[in-house]
C-alpha cells in the first residue's frame, strides 16, 4: 500500500493549490489529480448533482489504485465527504475539517468569517464543523461566485477585484469578525487582495495549507507514507481537453503543467 499514489480530485484547477501544499509537505508521496473540466463550476450546482461528480470522480481514483482519496473541493467536501467515506474502504480527507479546526485555533475573539461558493455556503458545512470545535463560536459567511473567475483569470491584483473584495467582506467585516476561512480552493490565489482588504487584525486561514497536514496525519495513522525519493512528477487527468487546465493550471501551480490526459468518467 505505502507505494500507492494519492488521489485528489476537483472540479478543475483548484485543488492544484492543494496538490501544490501536498508536494510541499508530503514530498515523499506519488500524486494522481484528476479535474473534473467537463463539468466545472461545481459551486453553482445542486447537491444532488455533485454528490453524484464526487462518487464519479472517486471511483475513476480508485481504479488507478490509490490509497488515500483527497477530495480538494470545499463544494464537494461540503455535500459528498461523508458518503464518500462510508462508501470506500481508503482513508478520504476533505477540506472544510482541517480549515475549520485551524480557524478555532487562531480566532481569539470566536467570531469568524467563511467565503465559499454558492453551494459551499448554502450546505451549512462550515458552520457545522466550526460548532463542532466551538459550540459558541460565532460564524458570518459570504458566498463570492465571482472570485472563481478572477482567480482564473489571473487577476488576483486587479482593481475589478479589490472592488468585488471589498463589496462581498464588507458584512462580514461589519460584525468584528477575527478570522476569515478561504472556504474555496481558488481562494489562496487571491491571498495578498483578501489580506489587503480585511486589514492585518484578520487572520486568514487557506485550507490547503491545512489540508495537506491533515493528510499527513492520516498517512501516519495508517502507516501510509511513501518514501518515493525524489517522488515522480504528479500524473494529471481532466474530463475536457487539457487546454485551459495546462494554461490556468500552470499558474495555480507555480510552475509549468504538462502532459495532461483527458479521460470520461461515464
Ligand atoms: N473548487 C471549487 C471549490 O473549492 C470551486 C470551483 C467550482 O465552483 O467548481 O468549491
Amino acid at each position: 500500500m505505502p507505494e500507492r499514489a494519492i488521489g485528489v480530485f476537483d472540479s478543475g484547477v483548484g485543488g492544484l493549490t492543494v496538490l501544490k501544499e501536498l508536494r510541499r509537505q508530503v514530498p515523499g508521496e506519488n500524486l494522481i489529480y484528476l479535474g473534473d473540466t467537463a463539468r466545472v463550476p461545481y459551486g453553482t450546482k445542486s447537491a444532488t448533482t455533485v454528490l453524484r461528480y464526487a462518487h464519479e470522480a472517486a471511483r475513476f481514483l480508485l481504479e488507478q489504485k490509490v490509497k488515500l482519496l483527497v477530495v480538494a473541493c470545499n463544494t464537494a467536501s461540503a455535500v459528498a465527504l461523508d458518503g464518500l467515506s462510508e462508501s470506500y474502504q481508503i482513508p478520504v480527507v476533505g477540506v472544510i475539517e482541517p480549515g475549520a479546526r485551524r480557524a478555532i485555533e487562531v480566532s481569539a475573539n470566536g467570531r469568524i468569517g467563511v467565503v465559499g461558493t454558492e453551494g459551499t455556503i448554502r450546505s451549512g458545512a462550515y458552520e457545522r464543523a466550526l460548532r463542532r470545535e466551538r459550540a459558541d463560536v460565532i460564524v458570518h459567511t459570504a458566498a463570492c461566485p465571482l472570485f472563481v473567475p478572477l482567480a482564473e483569470e489571473g487577476w488576483a491584483g486587479h482593481e475589478v477585484t479589490r472592488l468585488a473584495t471589498r463589496e462581498y467582506l464588507a458584512p462580514l467585516l461589519a460584525e468584528g469578525i477575527d478570522t476569515l476561512v478561504l472556504g474555496c480552493t481558488h481562494y489562496p490565489l487571491l491571498k495578498p487582495m483578501l489580506q489587503e482588504v480585511v486589514g492585518p487584525q484578520v487572520r486568514l486561514v487557506d485550507s490547503a495549507q491545512e489540508t495537506a497536514k491533515a493528510v499527513a496525519a492520516q498517512l501516519s495513522t495508517h502507516r501510509l507514507q511513501g518514501q518515493a525519493q525524489p517522488a515522480s512528477s504528479p500524473r494529471y487527468f481532466v474530463t475536457d481537453i487539457p487546454d485551459r487546465f495546462e494554461r490556468v493550471g500552470g499558474a495555480f501551480l507555480g510552475e509549468p503543467l504538462q502532459g495532461v490526459t483527458t479521460v470520461s468518467l461515464d
